[in-house]
C-alpha cells in the first residue's frame, strides 16, 4: 500500500515535470531569433504554399504544403492549423500524408453544405480537400502525366481525412505542369468550378459531386505575364458599387516584377464556363519579392481574406532560420477600389489585428528635413508594430529602420520615379543567396497628391500597403538584432499629417 503510494507519488511527480517541460519548451519554441511573432509559422521544420484555406464552424483552417522531416522542401504533405480569428493559430496534427500515388501538393478544400459528394454521413456536413498528387517516380522516369487531381473529405472538423477510394478524380492529358485546384461552388449554375494551373494556363473543369470533372475552357496563354510557370490559382467574384467583378488570381514562378515569384491577377468576367478578362492589365496583388502561392479563404461570403507564403523560391530553402522555414503572410482583406490602372484590388491587414493592439502613439502635423529620430515611438514594441505616416504633399521620403549594428531597412517613396521601395540591402544576413539583398520597387497606383503608408513589422518581415492598400508589397529580412532606431527622411521640405505607431503583442503567447 504505502509503496504503491509512494510510486503514484513519484509518478504524479514526473508527470508534472514533464507538463512543465512540454509547456516551457512550447513557449521557448516561438521566441527564437527570427521567429515571426505576429504571423503563423510551424514549430519545426519546412512549409511553404497555404492550402485548403477554409471557414467552417466558426473556425479558420489553415492547411500548408508541409514536410515534417526536414527544413528544406521535400515530400509534401498537408500541415494543419487552426484560427477563431485569424491571429491567433493552433498547429493541429498533420492532414494529409503522401501516398501510392504521390505527394500532397498544393490544392483547396470546401464545404460541401447540400452533401452533392455523398460523403456525408448522419447529417454531417463534409468538408473536402481537392488537391494534386504529385508522383515523383513518374516525374524521374521523365513521364508527363504525373500530376494529377484527387480528392479527400473530413467529417470531424478537418481533424482527419479520408481519401476518395477513387483518385485520381481528374487524369493528366500529358502536361508535365498540371495542379493546385482551387474550387469555388458556382451558386447560379448551381455546379462547382475548379481553376487549375497547367504549366502557361489556367483550365476550368466543372463538377456536380466533386468527383466527376468536365473540361469547361482555357484562359491565359496570351494574357498576363508569363516569365515562369503559372501556379496555384483562385477566382472568385466581388463587387465594387453594383458592378460585379470576377478575379483570377494566378501566381507565377519566376516572372515577379521584383524577381522569383509573385501573385498577378485579372479582372473579368466568367460565365459559368469561359473567363473573359477586362483588359490587357497586369496587375501585380504584391510587388514584393516575399509574397507567394497567395489565394482566398473558401466560405467566408462577401469577405475575402487573401493570405500568402511570405517567401520566394529563388531562396526559400535557404533562409537562415534551420528549426522551421518560412511563414505566411498576414492575413489581408481585398477590396475593389479604382485607381490610375482602372480597377484593381486593395489589400489591407485584417482588422482582426487590433486584437493584439498594445498602445498607440501618435504625433501630428509635422514639417520635416533631413533625418528626424523617432525611436522613442517604437521602443518596447519588440519589433512588432504597425506603423502608419501621412505624408501631406508627393516628395520623397524614406522611413529608415535600423540598429547598432549599422543594419537598416529602407522604406519610402521616390517622386522622381513616382515609385515606392523597399531597400534590405544593408538589412543582416544575406549571404545565402545573391538576388537577397536590393532593392525592389512598385508603382504608385492612385492620382492624389498625398502618400500614406502603413508597414506592419515583425521580427523577420514588413509588409507595405500604401495609398490604402493600392500598392502592396512584401519583404523579409535577417538582421542580426532588432532595428530599435526609427527615423524619416526627406532631403526637401515636407509635411507629415501623422506619424502612428500601434505596438502589438506575440500572437504566440
Ligand atoms: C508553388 C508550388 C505548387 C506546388 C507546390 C509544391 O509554390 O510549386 O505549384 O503544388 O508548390 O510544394
Amino acid at each position: 500500500m504505502k509503496k504503491s503510494f509512494s510510486i503514484t507519488l513519484t509518478l504524479v511527480f514526473a508527470l508534472i515535470v514533464f507538463v512543465g517541460y512540454a509547456q516551457s519548451n512550447t513557449i521557448k519554441d516561438y521566441h527564437e531569433q527570427y521567429r515571426p511573432q505576429i504571423h503563423f509559422s510551424p514549430k519545426g521544420h519546412w512549409m511553404n504554399d497555404p492550402n485548403g484555406m477554409v471557414y467552417f464552424n466558426e473556425t479558420y483552417h489553415l492547411f500548408y504544403q508541409y514536410y515534417p522531416d526536414a527544413s528544406v522542401w521535400g515530400p509534401m504533405h498537408w500541415g494543419h492549423a487552426t484560427s477563431k480569428d485569424l491571429v491567433h493559430w493552433k498547429e493541429l496534427s498533420i492532414a494529409l500524408y503522401p501516398d501510392s500515388l504521390g505527394y500532397i501538393f498544393s490544392g483547396s478544400a470546401v464545404v460541401d453544405s447540400s452533401n452533392t459528394s455523398g460523403f456525408g454521413k448522419n447529417g454531417k456536413i463534409p468538408l473536402v480537400a481537392i488537391f494534386t498528387h504529385h508522383d515523383p517516380k513518374g516525374d524521374a522516369a521523365g513521364k508527363t502525366d504525373f500530376e494529377t487531381q484527387s480528392i479527400a473529405y473530413s467529417l470531424d472538423n478537418g481533424i482527419t481525412w479520408t481519401k476518395y477510394a477513387g483518385n485520381p478524380v481528374l487524369k493528366n492529358p500529358g502536361t508535365r505542369d498540371f495542379r493546385d485546384p482551387k474550387v469555388m461552388w458556382h451558386a447560379s449554375q448551381k455546379k462547382w468550378v475548379m481553376s487549375l494551373a497547367v504549366h502557361d494556363h489556367i483550365s476550368f473543369y466543372s463538377s456536380g459531386d466533386l468527383k466527376t470533372w468536365n473540361k469547361e475552357s482555357d484562359f491565359g496563354s496570351k494574357e498576363g505575364a508569363h516569365g515562369g510557370v503559372w501556379e496555384c490559382p483562385d477566382m472568385f467574384s466581388m463587387k465594387l458599387g453594383d458592378k460585379v467583378y470576377w478575379i483570377l488570381i494566378v501566381n507565377i514562378n519566376p516572372g515577379g516584377p521584383n524577381g522569383g515569384s509573385a501573385t498577378q491577377y485579372f479582372l473579368g468576367n466568367f460565365d459559368g464556363s469561359k473567363f473573359t478578362p477586362l483588359d490587357t492589365v497586369t496587375r501585380w496583388l504584391d510587388y514584393g519579392p516575399d509574397e507567394y502561392a497567395g489565394i482566398t479563404w473558401s466560405n467566408t461570403g462577401s469577405r475575402k481574406v487573401f493570405l500568402g507564403w511570405m517567401s520566394n523560391w529563388l531562396y526559400a530553402n535557404q533562409v537562415p532560420t534551420e528549426i522551421w522555414r518560412s511563414a505566411t503572410t498576414l492575413p489581408r482583406e481585398l477590396s475593389l477600389v479604382q485607381s490610375t490602372q482602372g480597377v484593381v484590388l486593395a489589400s489591407r491587414p485584417i482588422s482582426e489585428l487590433d486584437e493584439i493592439k498594445t498602445k498607440t502613439t501618435v504625433l501630428q502635423d509635422l514639417t520635416l528635413q533631413g533625418e528626424r529620430d523617432f525611436s522613442s515611438m517604437i521602443s518596447g514594441t519588440k519589433s512588432q508594430y504597425q506603423l502608419k505616416i501621412t505624408v501631406a504633399e508627393l516628395k520623397d521620403y524614406t522611413v529608415k529602420l535600423s540598429n547598432s549594428d549599422k543594419e537598416e531597412i529602407l522604406i519610402g517613396y521616390d517622386k522622381e520615379n513616382d515609385r515606392y521601395y523597399i531597400d534590405r540591402t544593408n538589412s543582416g544576413n544575406s549571404n545565402f543567396h545573391k538576388n537577397f539583398a536590393g532593392r525592389f520597387t512598385a508603382p504608385r497606383l492612385t492620382g492624389k497628391n498625398e502618400s500614406d503608408i502603413t508597414i506592419v513589422v515583425d521580427k523577420m518581415s514588413v509588409e507595405v500597403f500604401a495609398d490604402g492598400g493600392l500598392t502592396t508589397m512584401t519583404a523579409i529580412y535577417f538582421s542580426s538584432k532588432e532595428f530599435s532606431a526609427l527615423t524619416i527622411l526627406a532631403p526637401k521640405k515636407i509635411s507629415i499629417r501623422n506619424v502612428a505607431v500601434t505596438g502589438l503583442g506575440s500572437i504566440w503567447k
